[in-house]
């Protein structure tokens, strides 16, 4: 029988972080990626940015300069433990990335957090920066694309967009986690909402105790 670590060598995540509050959940889920051997190609909005250093202790390298790509990269793969060429990060524009084409991207794409605004854009295909993009190519090669939203109370537009994704076959698994695992910190809360994201990657978890078990 294959074994856990050869197959999850083998696979490889998209992972969008948008500019909702949360950036913890998307950091969180990265590190947990890796840790599993995924391959992540990695995009970040340009409010993502914003989000990570208000709401983390985070100081990613500024972007916007020579060479900020690579330098954030190599933070983050440091900060998490990437293997050599396991997290690749790629800019906003970059519509020669593997993710930006259905010929090349990879069979399943999480954007978590997912903004109010990111979820506008995919349910009307405007494909304006990367993580859109590669949203739209998740859905018109009918992929697997798994979106966290975090915005509260929702708006009108923000349920009607949840329920057009939902109806072309997207996971809207919104960042409410239950309290019912008594958590302790911040991080078990996190790490509610990240397991039943690795569940839906049909990766392996042990984040937390299952329901129904002590
Ligand atoms: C600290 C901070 C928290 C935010 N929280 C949310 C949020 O929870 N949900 C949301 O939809 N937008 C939130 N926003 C606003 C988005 O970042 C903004 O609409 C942005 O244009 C989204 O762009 P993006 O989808 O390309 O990342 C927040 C912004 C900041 C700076």
């Amino acid at each position: 029988m294959e074994s856990n670590k050869q197959q999850f060598q083998a696979k490889t995540v998209t992972l969008g972080i948008s500019g909702a509050s949360g950036a913890q959940y998307g950091l969180r889920l990265l590190s947990c990626l890796l840790a599993a051997d995924c391959k992540v190609y990695l995009l970040l909005s340009r409010a993502a940015e914003v989000v990570i250093a208000t709401e983390t202790n985070i100081v990613l390298p500024p972007s916007g300069q020579e060479n900020s790509l690579q330098q954030q990269q190599d933070f983050l793969s440091e900060l998490y433990g990437a293997k050599e060429g396991q997290l690749t990060l790629f800019s906003r524009e970059d519509w020669f990335s593997p993710v930006a084409s259905g010929s090349s991207s990879p069979a399943s794409m999480v954007i978590c957090p997912a903004s109010g605004g990111t979820l506008s854009s995919i349910a009307s295909g405007a494909s304006n920066n990367l993580i859109e993009r590669a949203a739209d190519v998740a859905l018109k090669e009918r992929r697997q694309l798994i979106v966290v939203p975090r915005e509260t109370p929702y708006s009108e537009v923000h349920l009607e967009n949840m329920l057009k994704l939902t109806k072309m076959g997207v996971v809207v698994l919104p960042a409410s986690p239950g309290f019912y695992a008594k958590a302790d910190t911040v991080e078990d809360l996190i790490d509610f909402i990240v397991a039943r994201i690795l569940d839906q990657l049909d990766l392996p978890q042990d984040l937390m105790p299952r329901w129904g078990e002590s």
